[in-house]
């Protein structure tokens, strides 16, 4: 059984979730707003999210909604734009919104499970980044929660040839492992080079949990699994932890609302800082718009 995380004080407090609309993402979303923060709602679809808008407006917390489509970075400049303009300062930034088992080819040229679940976010942190040290007070950091998965151990390593192509594993599951793999690479990077903010970012497995992201196994199939899950309300537990604990370790993984050491490949240093670097070309913060002349050359 999941623990569960106790009641916080967030009035005061600005926090973003993305893929808020449904799923461990909603739960943590009205939970934030519940306890008091001002919570933005990163989604596709604003008629999607307008239910969650309305519980939480009903229940008397602060609530905006932002249009945010991970695969596509147009949309993710604009969403992280029209954040630093309605505010000065993020408290908390919930990397939550993902995608398994579709098949293709982001808008922006990546791997479809790769571009909306690790570059997408990678983008729109990085942007984020001066109002998250806006927000940070050496003895209360700013934080970024990434939910990650126990399926990165199935990922031995990144190819970044292969994340600029459509998917080639029949079911996306391979490249669903690499994506959640970088979530806890970058999730230890920000730590390690916002450290002086501080920011602390933390990823997380939340559990085998019945929310819509099993909605490609076929309906009877579906129905028996979800059975044996746990229910999207323990599925936030640990993001919950990770967003409000006192006592978290800069880059950690958790599970279960514990610390707990991921898979030899997520603990490469090296790795980490590749992917950072590579991110940052694909997306153009170094100067070198990659994902710009890769669309552009699909095109033409
Ligand atoms: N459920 C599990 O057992 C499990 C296990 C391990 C890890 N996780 C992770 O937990 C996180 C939340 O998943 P969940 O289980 O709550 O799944 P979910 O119910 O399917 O919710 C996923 C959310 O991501 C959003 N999303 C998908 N593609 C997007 C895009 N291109 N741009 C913006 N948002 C997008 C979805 O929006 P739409 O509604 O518009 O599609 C939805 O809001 C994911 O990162 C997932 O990998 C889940």
């Amino acid at each position: 059984m999941m623990p569960t995380t106790p009641e916080r004080d967030l009035r005061g407090h600005v926090a973003l979730v993305t893929g808020a609309n449904t799923g461990i993402g909603r739960v943590t979303a009205e939970t934030l707003a519940r306890w008091g923060a001002h919570v933005y709602l990163a989604c596709r679809s604003e008629e999607k999210t307008a239910p969650v808008v309305d519980a939480i407006r009903a229940a008397g917390g602060q609530v905006s909604f932002l249009a945010l489509d991970l695969g596509d970075l147009d949309s993710v400049r604009a969403c992280a734009a029209a954040f630093l303009a309605a505010e000065p300062a993020l408290h908390l930034c919930v990397a939550n919104a993902g995608l398994a088992g579709f098949r293709g080819l982001t808008p922006s040229g990546f791997e479809l499970c790769f571009g909306v679940n690790h570059v997408g976010h990678y983008l729109l942190v990085r942007l984020l980044e001066p109002a998250l040290r806006q927000a940070a007070r050496p003895e209360e950091p700013a934080r970024v929660v990434v939910v990650s998965s126990d399926s990165h151990a199935t990922a031995k390593g990144i190819d970044f040839a292969a994340v600029r192509t459509p998917t080639r594993s029949p079911t996306s599951m391979a490249e669903y492992g690499v994506s959640k793999l970088a979530n806890i690479l970058f999730a230890k990077e920000i730590s390690r080079r916002w450290a002086d903010a501080p920011v602390v970012a933390t990823s997380l497995h939340p559990g085998v949990v019945a929310s819509d992201i099993w909605r490609r196994i076929p309906g009877p199939f579906r129905w028996i699994a979800k059975r044996f899950m746990i229910t999207v309300e323990e599925g936030a537990q640990t993001t919950l932890h990770c967003a409000t604990s006192p006592h978290l370790e800069p880059g950690a993984y958790y599970v279960a609302c514990r610390e707990r050491a991921p898979a030899a490949t997520a603990l490469d240093a090296g790795l980490a800082v590749q992917l950072w670097e590579e991110s940052a070309r694909w997306v153009g913060l170094d100067g070198h718009p990659q994902e710009s002349q890769a669309a552009s050359s699909r095109s033409a």
